[in-house]
Order: C-alpha cells, then structure tokens, then sequence
C-alpha cells in the first residue's frame, strides 16, 4: 500500500486508533489514578515519583521513549493531520446533529490537548531531565504552581479535554474496530464511554485538589502515615 503525505493512509489510521487506547489511554488513565496520591499528601505523592525515580535509568528512559513518547508523538501528529484533512464525518448518514457535534469536539479538544501537552511535558518531564532535579516534578513544586490561576485553569480543562477526547475515542474505536457491530452494544459502550470521561475527569480534578488542600513541607513520621509526628522539611519551589 502507497504512502502518502496528502493522503490518509488506512494502515496509519488503524495504528493511531490503536495508539490511542494502547498505550496512550491506558496510559494517561494510570498516570491520573497515581495522580491522586496527591490526596494523601506529599509523602504518599512524592512516593509514586521515587518509585519511578528508583527504577534503573536505562529501564526507565527505554519505557518512556517506546511506552510513551513515540507512540503520543506518532498519534498527536497523525491526529493533527486528520484534523487538517478537515474530513467529513463518516457517521453523518446514519446519526445526526449530536453526533456530529461531539466528533467535531473531539477533534476540537486533539488539538487543545496536543496545545496542553507541549507545555505539560516541557514543565514535568522535560524540565526534569534538563535540570537534573527531580524536585521540580514534586509535590511541593506543584503546590506552588497551583496557586496561579492561569496554571490551575490550564490544569482543569487540560484533564476534561483529554478524558473527554479518551471517553468518546473508546466509543468510536469500538465501532471502527467491529466491536459493539448491534444497537444495544452500541448503547452500552456509549454508558461505558461516558463514565470513562466523567470518571477519569473527576480523578483528575480529585488530584489537583489534593495538591491544592495539603501543604507540602509536612512529612509524616516512618510508620504513621497519617495524623503521625510531623517533621517540617524545606523544598526549593
Ligand atoms: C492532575 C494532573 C496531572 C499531574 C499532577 C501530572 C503529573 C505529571 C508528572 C509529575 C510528570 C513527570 C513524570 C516524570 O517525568 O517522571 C508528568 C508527565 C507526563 N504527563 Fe502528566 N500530569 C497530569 C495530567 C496529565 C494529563 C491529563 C495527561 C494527558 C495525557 C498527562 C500526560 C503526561 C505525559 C505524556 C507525561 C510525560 C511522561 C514521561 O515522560 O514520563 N498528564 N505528569
Ligand atoms: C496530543 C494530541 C492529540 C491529538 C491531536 C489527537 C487527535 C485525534 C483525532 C483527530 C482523532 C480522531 C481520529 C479519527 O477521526 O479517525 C483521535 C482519536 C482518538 N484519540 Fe486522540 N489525539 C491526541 C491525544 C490523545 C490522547 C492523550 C489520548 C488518550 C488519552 C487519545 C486517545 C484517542 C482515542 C482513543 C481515539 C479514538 C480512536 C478511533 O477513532 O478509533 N488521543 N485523536
């Protein structure tokens, strides 16, 4: 089958359909479940970032690079270009008006989250590897960053686009992939897809919260995780 630049291509578009269950959905959904930790303060939080921390560094970049990097590369590129094929959606025949509505803001929130993602990935990852201070990806850090209502804004619609992008992928996957082919399965994935997106919002939106409520600095003593003796410890922010 030809490649083409100015073409879509099917095998491309089946792999960026993929990419954006596994591993890209699977990731970001683990990725905001871990997030919560935040809830049970910095401790537990910045616990989750030494685990990571802690794996080999050659295991961790490889997993990055393969489990991560390319595979959202290759689906927010390829996403890009669909969007700019500006192609007409495929379901318009058999359902109307809200379903056309809520394909176009997938597309739509791709490219919000394609915006997010860039300055997401450039103030964690990126910024930890450039600085070589994984502090900056810690708790205290974004408590700090929090507090400015610009960031925090960016923070709540960046997670909304992404579950919602997610939510309503899964419900397309499905059908593009023949698995939910009858109406009724068609009706339950659709449940499926709304609590996908409505669940992973409010986990996501829980996370920041936790940031937002507990105070870094306050470290619980070994063994008592909770409402322990407390060590007052100073991070740069
Ligand atoms: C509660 C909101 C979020 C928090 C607190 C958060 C936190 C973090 C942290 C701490 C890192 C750095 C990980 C590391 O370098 O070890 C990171 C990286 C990343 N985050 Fe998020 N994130 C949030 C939301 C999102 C959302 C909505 C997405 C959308 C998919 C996302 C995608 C990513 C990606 C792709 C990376 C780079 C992964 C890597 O290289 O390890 N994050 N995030
Ligand atoms: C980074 C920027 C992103 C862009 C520009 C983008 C773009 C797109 C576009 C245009 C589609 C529709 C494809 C079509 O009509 O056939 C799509 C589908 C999808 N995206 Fe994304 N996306 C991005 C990020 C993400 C992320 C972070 C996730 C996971 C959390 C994700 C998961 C999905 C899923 C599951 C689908 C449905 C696949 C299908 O239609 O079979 N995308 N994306």
């Amino acid at each position: 089958m030809a490649l083409s630049l100015t073409k879509e291509n099917y095998v491309l578009h089946r792999i960026h359909s993929l990419t954006g269950i596994v591993p890209v959905g699977y990731y970001m959904a683990q990725h905001l479940v871990l997030n919560t930790f935040s809830i049970g303060g910095e401790a537990y939080f910045n616990g989750v970032i030494g685990f990571f921390e802690g794996m080999p560094k050659h295991f961790l970049l490889a997993m990055e690079i393969f489990a991560i990097w390319l595979p959202l590369l290759f689906h927010a590129v390829y996403g890009v270009f669909i969007v700019s094929r500006a192609q007409n959606n495929y379901f318009e025949e058999k359902y109307k008006w809200d379903h056309n509505r809520m394909f176009f803001l997938q597309r739509v929130s791709g490219l919000f989250i394609f915006a997010f993602l860039i300055y997401h990935v450039l103030t964690t990852t990126v910024y930890k590897y450039t600085s070589g201070d994984p502090e900056v990806i810690k708790f205290a850090a974004w408590h700090a960053k929090l507090q400015n209502p610009v960031v925090l804004i960016a923070y709540v619609l960046g997670i909304a686009a992404s579950c919602y992008h997610l939510g309503y992928g899964l419900w397309n996957f499905c059908i593009r992939w023949g698995i939910t082919v009858s109406e009724a399965a068609q009706v339950r994935i659709q449940k499926i897809s709304l609590l996908v997106c409505v669940g992973l919002t409010l986990v996501g939106w829980a996370a920041l919260a936790g940031f937002l409520l507990k105070k870094p600095g306050i470290v619980p003593a070994a063994g008592a995780p909770e409402g322990g003796e407390a060590t007052t410890i100073s991070r740069p922010i």
